[in-house]
């Protein structure tokens, strides 16, 4: 929470109109969350600071110039928002319970409870775990973590289990989104590490682990193989959220949010095109939407883009057969 002093201050500036004190105040707002290791809101509080007094557009979300927090996990700002996701009606009430619950975690521990901080994603390739879990960092307003497993695994005899120890103890230093991508993946790391059992120790190790973080850390693992989690992991996620292939409505909204986003339409309506595209995943309906984008502003006038769509749609469908041959004529 924020200082009250500076709050008040804040808006006594902002109500006498008093220009110089209201950015002063931010900046010693500012300071002060960047203290606390708040510092994506801090750097969000100048961002705006900055955007009002010189008018300049916000700076992007998501500027790459982070440094890593250490070898072991990756530490990402944010850029992706929930809003600009296409998520079933379930899943993005789920999402925002979490958010309410961390944000009003205060009055809930009021009351002895604990807002939820464990989730699952789970769902075949690109249809949106890693997305969803680096909005949800950008809801919350804290870091998101990736831990890199390649870092982590480690070829000696305890090593691994003492890293996965390392990436809990920065994790849980402050508010933040740890991030546990293809989390199905590190029962099947390393061979030697199952041939001497030790698998099965690290991955007890990392489930206590998440079971003793502290509810400001928000722990997300993704999986494109649930079946594979046995019971024990399982349990231990309070929200699980299934993130399937996009329905056609799922694609037709998509590309009406392109269309609205890009300024372009491309050529053939959404609805049509989710008809030609259904049974492709959200990645794949996003690669071809800037594969007509792309032609199209590359041709002479927008009105070759219906003749474009088409062709481009012949090309996804050869691709689609290629990578799925049992698809032609499935109905999804
Ligand atoms: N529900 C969605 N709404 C809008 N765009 C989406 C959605 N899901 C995925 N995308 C887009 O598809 C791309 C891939 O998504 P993402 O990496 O989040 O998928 P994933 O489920 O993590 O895949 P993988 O299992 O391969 O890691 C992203 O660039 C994202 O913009
Ligand atoms: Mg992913």
């Amino acid at each position: 929470m924020a200082r009250a002093d500076l709050i008040l201050n804040l808006v006594r500036a902002a109500a006498r109109g008093d220009r110089a004190q209201v950015q002063k105040t931010v900046e010693a707002l500012a300071a002060d969350e960047r203290a606390k290791n708040h510092g994506i809101l801090a750097d969000r509080l100048i961002a705006q600071l900055q955007q009002d007094s010189n008018g300049r557009p916000r700076p992007p979300a998501s500027p790459p110039a982070r440094p890593l927090s250490g070898p072991l996990v990756a530490e990402i700002t944010p850029g992706r928002r929930v809003e600009d996701l296409v998520l079933a009606a379930e899943t993005e009430q789920s999402v925002r319970e979490l958010v309410e619950e961390q944000h009003r975690a205060d009055l809930l521990r009021s009351h002895n409870l604990e807002p939820r901080n464990r989730v699952l994603l789970a769902g075949p390739p690109g249809n949106g775990k890693t997305s969803l879990a680096e909005a949800i960092a950008d809801a919350l307003n804290i870091p998101f973590l990736v831990v890199r497993y390649e870092a982590i695994i480690g070829s000696y005899l305890g090593e691994t289990a003492q890293r996965i120890g390392q990436v809990f103890e920065h994790a849980r230093s402050r508010e933040c989104v740890l991030f546990f991508d293809e989390f199905d993946a590190v029962g099947k790391e390393r061979g030697d590490l199952h041939e001497t059992g030790e698998i099965k120790r690290v991955v007890s190790s990392l489930l206590l682990q998440i079971d003793a973080l502290p509810s400001y850390v928000v722990v997300v693992t993704a999986s494109n193989h649930p079946e594979l989690l046995d019971r024990a992991v399982w349990r231990r996620f309070q929200i699980r959220l299934e993130l399937p292939m996009p329905k056609q409505s799922q694609i037709e909204e998509w590309f009406r949010r392109f269309e609205a986003r890009t300024g372009h339409t491309l050529g053939l309506s959404p609805r049509n095109l989710a008809q030609n595209l259904k049974g492709l995943s959200f990645a794949e309906i996003e690669d071809f939407g800037s594969d007509v984008l792309r032609r199209v502003t590359l041709s002479d006038s927008e009105t070759d883009a219906k003749k474009i769509a088409g062709q481009c749609l012949n090309q996804w469908r050869i691709r689609f057969t290629l990578k799925n041959p049992d698809s032609s004529g499935k109905d999804k």
